[in-house]
Protein backbone atom coordinates (compact mmCIF):
# COMPACT_ATOMS: atom_id res chain seq x y z
CA UNK A 1 0.00 0.00 0.00
CA UNK A 2 1.29 3.35 -0.76
CA UNK A 3 1.59 6.57 1.13
CA UNK A 4 -1.05 5.35 4.12
CA UNK A 5 -3.37 7.96 4.78
CA UNK A 6 -1.94 10.64 1.84
CA UNK A 7 -2.89 7.53 -0.17
CA UNK A 8 -6.15 6.97 0.85
CA UNK A 9 -7.07 10.94 0.67
CA UNK A 10 -5.99 10.79 -3.32
CA UNK A 11 -8.26 8.04 -3.62
CA UNK A 12 -10.65 9.27 -1.82
CA UNK A 13 -10.60 12.34 -4.18
CA UNK A 14 -10.28 10.36 -7.50
CA UNK A 15 -13.47 8.23 -6.06
CA UNK A 16 -15.30 11.37 -5.94
CA UNK A 17 -14.00 13.00 -9.39
CA UNK A 18 -14.88 9.67 -11.03
CA UNK A 19 -18.76 9.82 -9.47
CA UNK A 20 -19.41 13.07 -9.73
CA UNK A 21 -18.37 13.03 -13.55
CA UNK A 22 -20.32 9.89 -14.36
CA UNK A 23 -23.50 11.08 -12.18
CA UNK A 24 -23.37 14.23 -14.67
CA UNK A 25 -22.81 12.38 -17.48
CA UNK A 26 -26.31 10.51 -16.49
CA UNK A 27 -29.09 10.88 -18.78
CA UNK A 28 -31.79 8.69 -17.71
CA UNK A 29 -32.94 7.88 -14.24
CA UNK A 30 -31.18 4.06 -14.79
CA UNK A 31 -27.92 5.18 -15.60
CA UNK A 32 -28.16 7.76 -12.02
CA UNK A 33 -29.45 4.49 -9.89
CA UNK A 34 -26.09 2.33 -11.88
CA UNK A 35 -23.89 5.15 -10.80
CA UNK A 36 -25.75 5.54 -7.04
CA UNK A 37 -25.32 1.66 -7.29
CA UNK A 38 -21.42 1.88 -8.29
CA UNK A 39 -20.54 4.31 -5.97
CA UNK A 40 -22.79 4.08 -2.60
CA UNK A 41 -24.20 0.71 -2.63
CA UNK A 42 -23.85 -1.79 -0.62
CA UNK A 43 -21.03 -3.15 -2.32
CA UNK A 44 -20.10 0.04 -3.58
CA UNK A 45 -16.61 1.71 -4.11
CA UNK A 46 -16.92 3.94 -1.25
CA UNK A 47 -17.87 1.13 1.23
CA UNK A 48 -14.48 -0.51 -0.21
CA UNK A 49 -12.34 2.09 0.40
CA UNK A 50 -13.96 3.11 4.02
CA UNK A 51 -13.24 -0.39 4.45
CA UNK A 52 -9.91 -0.10 4.36
CA UNK A 53 -9.93 2.64 6.90
CA UNK A 54 -9.26 -0.11 9.57
CA UNK A 55 -6.05 -0.74 7.99
CA UNK A 56 -5.13 3.46 9.10
CA UNK A 57 -2.97 3.77 12.02
CA UNK A 58 -5.14 5.17 14.87
CA UNK A 59 -4.61 8.71 14.99
CA UNK A 60 -5.21 8.87 11.08
CA UNK A 61 -8.56 7.03 11.21
CA UNK A 62 -10.73 10.30 12.00
CA UNK A 63 -9.17 12.35 9.33
CA UNK A 64 -9.38 10.19 6.59
CA UNK A 65 -12.89 9.46 8.22
CA UNK A 66 -13.88 12.92 7.99
CA UNK A 67 -12.44 12.91 4.23
CA UNK A 68 -14.71 9.67 3.47
CA UNK A 69 -18.02 11.38 4.80
CA UNK A 70 -17.53 14.10 2.48
CA UNK A 71 -17.00 12.65 -0.47
CA UNK A 72 -20.66 10.62 0.24
CA UNK A 73 -21.86 14.01 0.85
CA UNK A 74 -20.49 15.17 -2.86
CA UNK A 75 -21.92 12.36 -4.18
CA UNK A 76 -24.91 12.19 -2.87
CA UNK A 77 -25.27 15.90 -3.64
CA UNK A 78 -24.07 15.12 -7.18
CA UNK A 79 -26.95 12.37 -7.45
CA UNK A 80 -30.04 14.60 -6.22
CA UNK A 81 -29.07 17.59 -8.12
CA UNK A 82 -28.94 15.10 -11.46
CA UNK A 83 -32.17 13.70 -10.96
CA UNK A 84 -33.87 16.97 -11.04
CA UNK A 85 -32.35 17.97 -14.49
CA UNK A 86 -33.45 14.58 -15.68
CA UNK A 87 -37.18 14.88 -13.69
CA UNK A 88 -36.93 18.84 -15.06
CA UNK A 89 -36.39 17.69 -19.11
CA UNK A 90 -38.79 14.78 -19.11
CA UNK A 91 -41.60 16.79 -17.78
CA UNK A 92 -40.79 19.43 -20.63
CA UNK A 93 -40.29 16.76 -23.22
CA UNK A 94 -43.88 14.84 -21.74
CA UNK A 95 -45.57 18.15 -22.47
CA UNK A 96 -43.78 20.19 -25.07
CA UNK A 97 -44.48 23.85 -25.72
CA UNK A 98 -45.31 23.85 -28.93
CA UNK A 99 -45.48 20.02 -31.96
CA UNK A 100 -43.85 22.35 -35.10
CA UNK A 101 -45.46 18.96 -36.58
CA UNK A 102 -49.28 20.14 -36.21
CA UNK A 103 -50.59 23.02 -39.03
CA UNK A 104 -50.85 26.31 -37.28
CA UNK A 105 -54.36 27.51 -35.99
CA UNK A 106 -55.81 29.93 -38.75
CA UNK A 107 -57.33 33.26 -37.87
CA UNK A 108 -60.92 33.25 -39.79
CA UNK A 109 -60.56 36.52 -42.13
CA UNK A 110 -64.35 37.58 -42.21
CA UNK A 111 -66.22 39.32 -44.41
CA UNK A 112 -68.43 42.37 -45.54
CA UNK A 113 -72.06 40.82 -44.34
CA UNK A 114 -74.25 40.45 -47.79
CA UNK A 115 -76.33 43.94 -46.21
CA UNK A 116 -73.49 45.88 -46.15
CA UNK A 117 -71.84 44.83 -49.22
CA UNK A 118 -75.54 45.78 -50.92
CA UNK A 119 -75.48 49.40 -49.40
CA UNK A 120 -72.20 49.82 -50.63
CA UNK A 121 -72.46 49.15 -53.63
CA UNK A 122 -76.01 51.16 -53.86
CA UNK A 123 -73.87 54.23 -52.36
CA UNK A 124 -71.38 53.41 -55.05
CA UNK A 125 -73.42 53.81 -57.84
CA UNK A 126 -75.49 56.74 -56.57
CA UNK A 127 -72.07 58.65 -55.86
CA UNK A 128 -71.08 58.74 -59.10
CA UNK A 129 -74.54 60.13 -60.48
CA UNK A 130 -73.67 62.70 -57.98
CA UNK A 131 -75.50 61.79 -54.83
CA UNK A 132 -73.43 62.04 -51.19
CA UNK A 133 -74.36 60.03 -48.36
CA UNK A 134 -76.58 61.46 -45.43
CA UNK A 135 -77.77 60.10 -42.13
CA UNK A 136 -80.14 60.42 -39.30
CA UNK A 137 -81.31 58.74 -36.85
CA UNK A 138 -83.07 55.72 -36.13
CA UNK A 139 -84.42 57.10 -32.75
CA UNK A 140 -86.50 59.50 -34.58
CA UNK A 141 -89.24 62.29 -33.46
CA UNK A 142 -93.01 61.78 -34.84
CA UNK A 143 -92.64 65.00 -36.82
CA UNK A 144 -90.09 63.74 -38.43
CA UNK A 145 -91.19 60.24 -39.14
CA UNK A 146 -94.76 61.65 -40.03
CA UNK A 147 -96.05 64.96 -40.05
CA UNK A 148 -93.20 66.88 -42.17
CA UNK A 149 -93.65 64.16 -44.72
CA UNK A 150 -97.45 65.45 -45.05
CA UNK A 151 -98.64 62.20 -42.97
CA UNK A 152 -101.27 64.13 -40.91
CA UNK A 153 -102.19 62.50 -37.04
CA UNK A 154 -105.25 61.10 -37.83
CA UNK A 155 -104.46 60.16 -41.67
CA UNK A 156 -104.97 56.27 -42.98
CA UNK A 157 -101.74 56.85 -44.78
CA UNK A 158 -100.28 56.64 -41.46
CA UNK A 159 -100.48 53.01 -40.78
CA UNK A 160 -98.34 52.19 -44.10
CA UNK A 161 -95.63 54.23 -41.59
CA UNK A 162 -96.92 52.27 -38.02
CA UNK A 163 -93.95 51.98 -35.97
CA UNK A 164 -92.60 51.49 -32.66
CA UNK A 165 -93.30 53.97 -29.97
CA UNK A 166 -91.42 55.31 -27.27
CA UNK A 167 -91.99 57.77 -25.19
CA UNK A 168 -94.14 60.84 -25.57
CA UNK A 169 -93.36 61.94 -29.47
CA UNK A 170 -90.13 59.75 -30.03
CA UNK A 171 -90.66 56.55 -32.51
CA UNK A 172 -88.12 54.40 -33.94
CA UNK A 173 -88.19 55.54 -37.77
CA UNK A 174 -90.47 53.17 -39.72
CA UNK A 175 -88.92 54.47 -43.30
CA UNK A 176 -85.32 56.57 -44.04
CA UNK A 177 -87.44 58.84 -45.64
CA UNK A 178 -87.37 61.54 -42.68
CA UNK A 179 -83.50 62.30 -43.02
CA UNK A 180 -85.16 64.29 -46.32
CA UNK A 181 -86.95 66.64 -44.28
CA UNK A 182 -82.91 67.08 -41.51
CA UNK A 183 -80.92 66.80 -45.28
CA UNK A 184 -83.12 70.01 -46.27
CA UNK A 185 -83.89 71.53 -43.13
CA UNK A 186 -79.98 72.12 -42.81
CA UNK A 187 -79.29 72.95 -46.36
CA UNK A 188 -80.53 74.63 -49.41
CA UNK A 189 -80.64 73.17 -52.58
CA UNK A 190 -79.10 72.22 -54.92
CA UNK A 191 -78.99 68.80 -53.03
CA UNK A 192 -78.53 65.63 -54.54
CA UNK A 193 -78.19 62.77 -51.10
CA UNK A 194 -78.83 58.77 -50.19
CA UNK A 195 -79.48 58.18 -47.22
CA UNK A 196 -78.78 54.70 -45.97
CA UNK A 197 -79.98 52.87 -42.90
CA UNK A 198 -81.98 50.92 -40.63
CA UNK A 199 -85.61 51.12 -40.23
CA UNK A 200 -88.21 49.81 -37.89
CA UNK A 201 -91.77 48.17 -38.44
CA UNK A 202 -93.63 46.55 -36.22
CA UNK A 203 -94.34 43.29 -38.43
CA UNK A 204 -94.40 39.17 -37.48
CA UNK A 205 -90.97 38.30 -38.96
CA UNK A 206 -91.08 35.54 -41.75
CA UNK A 207 -89.20 35.09 -44.71
CA UNK A 208 -89.76 38.68 -46.47
CA UNK A 209 -90.89 40.56 -43.22
CA UNK A 210 -88.39 41.67 -40.20
CA UNK A 211 -89.30 44.17 -37.77
CA UNK A 212 -85.72 45.44 -38.54
CA UNK A 213 -84.99 45.72 -42.31
CA UNK A 214 -82.79 48.52 -44.00
CA UNK A 215 -83.40 51.06 -46.80
CA UNK A 216 -81.48 53.64 -49.37
CA UNK A 217 -83.53 57.06 -49.68
CA UNK A 218 -82.89 59.58 -52.54
CA UNK A 219 -83.27 63.01 -52.85
CA UNK A 220 -82.14 65.14 -55.80
CA UNK A 221 -83.61 69.25 -55.00
CA UNK A 222 -82.89 72.06 -57.50
CA UNK A 223 -84.43 74.69 -59.59
CA UNK A 224 -85.63 72.52 -62.56
CA UNK A 225 -85.65 68.96 -61.50
CA UNK A 226 -88.23 66.59 -63.48
CA UNK A 227 -89.43 63.23 -63.95
CA UNK A 228 -87.16 62.62 -66.25
CA UNK A 229 -84.08 63.35 -64.35
CA UNK A 230 -86.15 60.65 -61.80
CA UNK A 231 -86.57 58.50 -64.32
CA UNK A 232 -82.86 58.64 -66.62
CA UNK A 233 -81.67 58.85 -62.69
CA UNK A 234 -83.10 55.30 -61.67
CA UNK A 235 -82.43 53.82 -65.14
CA UNK A 236 -78.80 54.15 -64.96
CA UNK A 237 -78.21 52.81 -61.34
CA UNK A 238 -80.41 49.80 -61.81
CA UNK A 239 -78.05 49.31 -65.23
CA UNK A 240 -75.14 49.68 -63.22
CA UNK A 241 -76.74 47.19 -60.31
CA UNK A 242 -78.36 44.48 -62.33
CA UNK A 243 -76.54 44.91 -65.45
CA UNK A 244 -77.42 46.89 -68.97
CA UNK A 245 -79.83 44.82 -70.10
CA UNK A 246 -82.47 45.93 -67.11
CA UNK A 247 -85.48 47.98 -67.81
CA UNK A 248 -87.52 49.83 -65.54
CA UNK A 249 -91.46 50.80 -65.20
CA UNK A 250 -93.20 52.84 -63.37
CA UNK A 251 -96.87 52.50 -62.04
CA UNK A 252 -98.81 54.92 -60.47
CA UNK A 253 -99.30 54.47 -57.07
CA UNK A 254 -99.68 56.45 -53.62
CA UNK A 255 -97.11 58.09 -50.83
CA UNK A 256 -97.98 61.55 -49.25
CA UNK A 257 -94.67 62.71 -49.62
CA UNK A 258 -94.57 62.77 -53.44
CA UNK A 259 -97.10 63.84 -56.24
CA UNK A 260 -96.71 62.10 -58.23
CA UNK A 261 -96.19 58.83 -57.02
CA UNK A 262 -95.06 55.83 -58.40
CA UNK A 263 -93.85 51.87 -57.73
CA UNK A 264 -91.00 51.31 -59.69
CA UNK A 265 -90.08 47.43 -61.56
CA UNK A 266 -87.55 46.69 -62.38
CA UNK A 267 -87.43 44.01 -64.98
CA UNK A 268 -83.90 42.02 -64.76
CA UNK A 269 -82.21 38.88 -64.87
CA UNK A 270 -82.16 37.65 -61.77
CA UNK A 271 -81.12 33.92 -60.97
CA UNK A 272 -80.83 33.05 -64.82
CA UNK A 273 -84.27 34.27 -65.02
CA UNK A 274 -85.83 37.60 -66.54
CA UNK A 275 -88.58 39.09 -64.44
CA UNK A 276 -90.45 42.24 -62.96
CA UNK A 277 -89.79 43.14 -59.17
CA UNK A 278 -90.90 45.45 -57.36
CA UNK A 279 -88.01 47.41 -56.28
CA UNK A 280 -88.72 51.34 -55.30
CA UNK A 281 -91.34 53.63 -54.07
CA UNK A 282 -90.31 57.02 -55.63
CA UNK A 283 -92.07 60.24 -57.21
CA UNK A 284 -92.35 64.39 -56.93
CA UNK A 285 -91.26 65.56 -53.88
CA UNK A 286 -94.62 67.09 -52.65
CA UNK A 287 -95.48 71.02 -52.55
CA UNK A 288 -96.28 70.41 -48.69
CA UNK A 289 -92.49 68.41 -47.81
CA UNK A 290 -91.00 71.53 -48.90
CA UNK A 291 -93.47 74.13 -47.35
CA UNK A 292 -92.37 72.33 -44.16
CA UNK A 293 -88.66 72.98 -44.87
CA UNK A 294 -89.53 76.31 -45.44
CA UNK A 295 -88.37 75.88 -49.06
CA UNK A 296 -90.69 77.96 -51.84
CA UNK A 297 -92.59 74.92 -53.93
CA UNK A 298 -92.99 77.77 -56.74
CA UNK A 299 -89.19 77.71 -57.16
CA UNK A 300 -87.95 74.36 -56.54
CA UNK A 301 -88.75 70.64 -57.46
CA UNK A 302 -87.55 67.82 -56.48
CA UNK A 303 -87.31 63.96 -56.78
CA UNK A 304 -87.32 61.52 -54.45
CA UNK A 305 -87.04 57.37 -53.81
CA UNK A 306 -86.94 54.89 -51.76
CA UNK A 307 -85.76 51.02 -51.39
CA UNK A 308 -85.15 48.44 -49.47
CA UNK A 309 -81.51 47.50 -49.57
CA UNK A 310 -82.41 44.07 -47.67
CA UNK A 311 -84.65 42.64 -50.81
CA UNK A 312 -81.85 43.63 -53.15
CA UNK A 313 -79.28 41.64 -51.14
CA UNK A 314 -81.88 39.17 -51.16
CA UNK A 315 -81.97 39.19 -54.86
CA UNK A 316 -78.76 40.13 -55.94
CA UNK A 317 -77.28 37.25 -53.86
CA UNK A 318 -79.59 34.83 -54.18
CA UNK A 319 -81.12 34.43 -50.36
CA UNK A 320 -84.45 32.65 -49.76
CA UNK A 321 -84.84 34.00 -46.16
CA UNK A 322 -84.84 37.91 -45.05
CA UNK A 323 -84.34 36.43 -41.48
CA UNK A 324 -80.82 34.77 -42.50
CA UNK A 325 -79.55 38.32 -43.20
CA UNK A 326 -80.14 39.20 -39.45
CA UNK A 327 -79.78 35.74 -37.58
CA UNK A 328 -75.29 36.00 -37.61
CA UNK A 329 -74.84 32.29 -38.11
CA UNK A 330 -71.65 32.50 -39.56
CA UNK A 331 -72.62 28.54 -41.73
CA UNK A 332 -74.22 31.25 -43.61
CA UNK A 333 -72.70 33.90 -44.13
CA UNK A 334 -69.51 31.61 -44.51
CA UNK A 335 -71.20 30.97 -47.97
CA UNK A 336 -71.67 34.73 -49.47
N1 LIG B 1 -90.64 55.76 -47.47
C1 LIG B 1 -91.31 54.83 -48.35
C2 LIG B 1 -91.46 53.49 -47.64
O1 LIG B 1 -91.00 53.32 -46.58
C3 LIG B 1 -90.50 54.59 -49.58
C4 LIG B 1 -90.51 55.78 -50.47
C5 LIG B 1 -91.48 55.93 -51.42
C6 LIG B 1 -89.54 56.77 -50.32
C7 LIG B 1 -91.48 57.04 -52.26
C8 LIG B 1 -89.55 57.87 -51.13
C9 LIG B 1 -90.54 58.01 -52.11
O2 LIG B 1 -88.65 58.84 -51.03
O3 LIG B 1 -90.54 59.09 -52.93
O4 LIG B 1 -92.08 52.61 -48.14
Amino acid sequence: MTGGMLGMLDELTRLRDEAVARIEAASTLDDVEAARVAYLGRKGALKEATARLAELPADQRPGAGKAANEVKTAIHNALAARLQIIERVRAQTARPAYDITLPGTRRPMGREHPLRRAAAELIEVFARLGFEVAEGPEVELEYYNFEALNIPAEHASRDSFDTFYLEGDVVLRSHTSPVQIRVMEQRQPPIRIVAPGRVYRPDTPDATHSPVFHQIEGLAVGEDVTFADLKACLTLAMRELFGPQTEIRFRPSFFPFTEPSAEVDVYAEIGGQRRWLELLGAGMVHPKVFEAVGYDPERYTGFAFGMGIDRIALLKYGIPDIRLLLDNDVRFLEQL
